[in-house]
Formats: structure tokens, sequence, C-alpha cells
């Protein structure tokens, strides 16, 4: 005979499979940990991204230098990881054994080629030197309280490192690759006003070498060691280091997606307005618009006046047949 599971054998069930969920969850690696953490932000982080790219990009604008602002405030995040990384590496040892645990893992993961911080700084450099200056010294809360916690967060517990290094290159290696065929698509003479003729290779290399990797294989090799080499240092940490990682992710993302809201702010306020308005009216564009309009306002005044003296002439034509018909019925 069935028997229907009685509300306690229902709630059993339900616990099982939660705590079945969650040993599930603590036995995978950390790179599944934090993919299965950050997906749904990932999600809203692609999309907003997708969606304020295209406006920084031509038809929409027509020199780079909203995208500068853009990467001008990631590369920040860059900066703050990798640097603190390189310091807590150089700096003295300890003596202390968790030190010394925490330094072979952070070492292991430092792959030769995966750093950014030098191209971006490079790729800015060329932009500024093309297009003059690109930062925007306002409305900067929501990358500045970033890097402070990440520094923060790195000198108490240095190996959230990887939450930073995964989300940060591991976007490179995905969305970005996306992201980079849009921006080589807009052409040398978007990048380079000075050139028109120029070809991909000198692009990739001056304004956009954050998105390259040396070598035939296109980072494709860096990538391949440093997810087997993170896998490897998850499994290093304590649990409760892993945990910490995986908040650390959540973290940085929700700071990426708020730097993201900030820079649409600053490109809405008035300081930006003359960079961009230039961006949308540059010449020869500009000219071209007002010959457009001015001949079209000049055909519509000359439509009217057409329309206003057929019509008086219409009125004038009338009356005189009226009038004759008035002095015909009168005699
Ligand atoms: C700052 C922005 C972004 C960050 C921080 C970010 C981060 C990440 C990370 C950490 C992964 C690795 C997932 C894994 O293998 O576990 C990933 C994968 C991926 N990202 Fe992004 N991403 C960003 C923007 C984008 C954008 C704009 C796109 C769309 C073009 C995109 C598309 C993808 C795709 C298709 C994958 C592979 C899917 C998967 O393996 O689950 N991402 N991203």
């Amino acid at each position: 005979m069935a028997v229907d599971a009685c509300p306690a054998q229902n709630w059993r069930a339900t616990v099982d499979k939660s705590h079945n969920a969650n040993m599930q969850a603590a036995d995978a690696d950390l790179p599944t940990r934090i993919r299965a953490a950050t997906r749904a932000i990932h999600h809203t982080l692609n999309t907003t991204i997708i969606r304020r790219l295209a406006l920084g990009l031509p038809p929409e604008t027509r020199s780079p230098q909203l995208y500068a602002l853009g990467i001008s405030r990631i590369a920040e995040i860059y900066y703050a990881f990798e640097n603190a990384w390189r310091d807590y590496l150089d700096s003295p040892y300890s003596g202390v054994e968790i030190d010394a645990r925490y330094r072979a893992i952070l070492h292991d993961i430092l792959i030769p080629g995966i750093a950014r911080s030098q191209r971006l700084s490079s790729d800015l450099a060329h932009l500024r030197a093309t297009w003059g200056p690109i930062d925007a010294p306002h409305h900067d809360e929501a990358i500045r309280s970033a890097v402070a916690h990440m520094s923060v967060s790195i000198q108490a517990k240095p190996y959230v490192v990887l939450a930073y290094s995964w989300i940060m290159y591991m976007a490179l290696f995905n969305g970005g690759r996306w992201i980079r065929e849009q921006l080589l698509d807009a052409g040398p003479s978007f990048w380079d006003r000075k050139s028109s003729h120029a070809e991909k290779a000198p692009i990739a290399q001056s304004y956009l070498s954050f998105w390259h990797f040396d070598g035939s294989d296109d980072g494709e090799d860096v990538k391949l060691a440093f997810k087997t080499r993170l896998i490897d240092a998850g499994s290093r940490l304590t649990e409760a280091e892993r945990e910490d990682v995986v908040a650390e992710a959540q973290a940085l993302f929700q700071h990426c997606l708020s730097i993201v809201m900030e820079i649409d702010t600053v490109v809405s306020s008035n300081r930006l307005r003359p960079v961009a308005s230039f961006c949308r009216y540059s010449f020869p564009s500009f000219y071209f618009r007002f010959l457009v309009t001015t001949a079209i306002l000049g055909s519509a005044v000359y439509v009217l006046s057409l329309i206003s003296f057929v019509w008086d002439l219409d009125l004038f034509v009338t009356c005189c047949l009226l009038n004759s018909v008035h002095i015909t019925s009168a005699t």
C-alpha cells in the first residue's frame, strides 16, 4: 500500500536535499563555487556592459574618449590587486607558518604574462597622448571604495587575491574576447586620428594591448595554466578561507557593477557634456548636419510660401468669379 509522505518526512527530504547540495558545493573546486555564487550578478553585469559598449563606439561616437574613461576606471582594479599581490610577495617573510603557506599559494598562481597593469598604463598613456586628458576626477566614490576594500582585504587575508585574479582574468578570457572584437572593428582611424591606413596590429599594440596576450596561442596557454593553478591553490586553503574567497568574489562583482553605474553618472554630468557633445558633433559631421538641417528648413519655408501664394491666388480667382456672377445677375 502506498503511504503518502507526512509533512515531517517532506521536511526531512528538503533538509537532506539542501544538505547534499551544500556538501556538493563544498566538494566542488573553487572556480565552480565562485561561478555558482556569482552567476546572477555576472549576468546583470555583462548585459549592463554590452548595452554601454555600443555607446562608446562608432557610429554613436567618433572618438574613444568614453572608452578611455571606462577603461581608466577598470584599470584601477587591476592596479590595486596586482600591486598588493606583488608587494606581499616582495615583503620580508614574517617567519610565521601561515605566511609561508599564503606566499607559496600566491606565488604559484602568478603565471608569466598574465598581469595587466603595465599594459593598461601603456594603453592609457597612448590614449592621453592622442586624445588629451581622459580622467574625470569627480564621481569616483565607487572606484575609490572598491580599491580601498580590496587593499584592506588583501592585507588582512592575502589569499583573497584568488578571488580578484580569477574574476578579472577570466573576464578578459571570456567576455573580454568579444569586447576586443567590437573594439577592433571600430577601425584604426577611430583609435588614432593621425593615421587612417594603419593595420589592426599597431592598434592592438598601442591602444588595446590590455586585451591581447603574447605568443601564438592568444593567451589560451596562459588561461589554461591559470585555471589549473587556481584549482590547485583552492584545494590548499581551509574551508573557512575558501568561503572568504567566494564572498570576496561576490563583493568584487558588486563593486564592478557600481563602477559601471558611476561611469553613467560621470557621462551624464555637466562636466563631461562638452567632451560628449564634441564626440557627437565633431567635424565634418557637425557641418554636414548643419547643411542638411538648413536645406530642410529652407525647403520647408519655400513650400509654405508657395502654398500661401497658391492659396491667395485661389482666393483672388474665386472673388473675381463671384464678382462677375454678381454683375451678370444685376444686369
Ligand atoms: C567586468 C565585467 C565582467 C566580469 C568581471 C566577468 C567575469 C567573468 C568570470 C569570472 C567568468 C568565468 C566563469 C567561469 O568559468 O567560472 C566569466 C565567464 C564568461 N563571461 Fe564574463 N565577465 C564580465 C563581463 C562579461 C561580458 C560583457 C560578457 C559578454 C560579452 C561576458 C561573457 C562571459 C561568458 C560568455 C563567459 C563564459 C561562460 C561560462 O563559462 O560560464 N562577461 N566572466
